[in-house]
């Protein structure tokens, strides 16, 4: 089995579509491992967003995530579930997103666009145990 990070973001608690898109997970043949719903400061967007620190979106970035509550879930399922979970959510911009995916079907902003993956298995780990800890990784 295999792991990954997804944070339905403050724009998708604020619309109502934390279940949607957690039910596509579901639909998919995914299991939620973890689930937990909370608000970000600062500090943790930092350590999870520390690849974009020093880009021209990064303060609109930190503003919109940690405007209002998210929903931070341990998704799993078999190799490179991560990737599954990707594709499903479609390309950053959602108005260059597929049409089935959830940025696509769902989204129309930039920054504001809905959900957050882990982009890789080492991502994934480290993604995992800043949310979740160690035992959940
Ligand atoms: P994420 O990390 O949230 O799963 O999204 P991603 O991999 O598809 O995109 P990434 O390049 O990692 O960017 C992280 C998030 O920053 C916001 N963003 N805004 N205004 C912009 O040009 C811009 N570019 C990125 C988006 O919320 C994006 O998901
Ligand atoms: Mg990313």
């Amino acid at each position: 089995m295999d792991r990954t990070l997804v944070i339905c973001k403050p724009d998708a608690v604020e619309r109502g579509l934390v279940g949607e898109i957690l039910a596509r997970f579901e639909r998919k043949g995914l299991t939620l491992a973890a689930l937990a719903m909370r608000t970000l400061d600062r500090a943790i967007l930092a350590r999870h967003y520390a690849e974009h620190e020093g880009k021209p979106f990064y303060d609109d970035l930190v503003a919109f995530m940690s405007r209002g509550p998210v929903v931070v879930a341990v998704v799993e399922g078999p190799a490179d579930t991560w990737r599954v979970v990707r594709d499903m959510m479609g390309s950053t911009n959602p108005l260059e997103a597929a049409p089935g995916t959830i940025r696509g079907d769902l989204g129309v902003l930039v920054t504001e666009n809905l959900i957050h993956g882990s982009d890789s298995a080492e991502s994934a780990a480290r993604e995992i145990a800043l949310f979740f800890g160690d035992e959940l990784v």
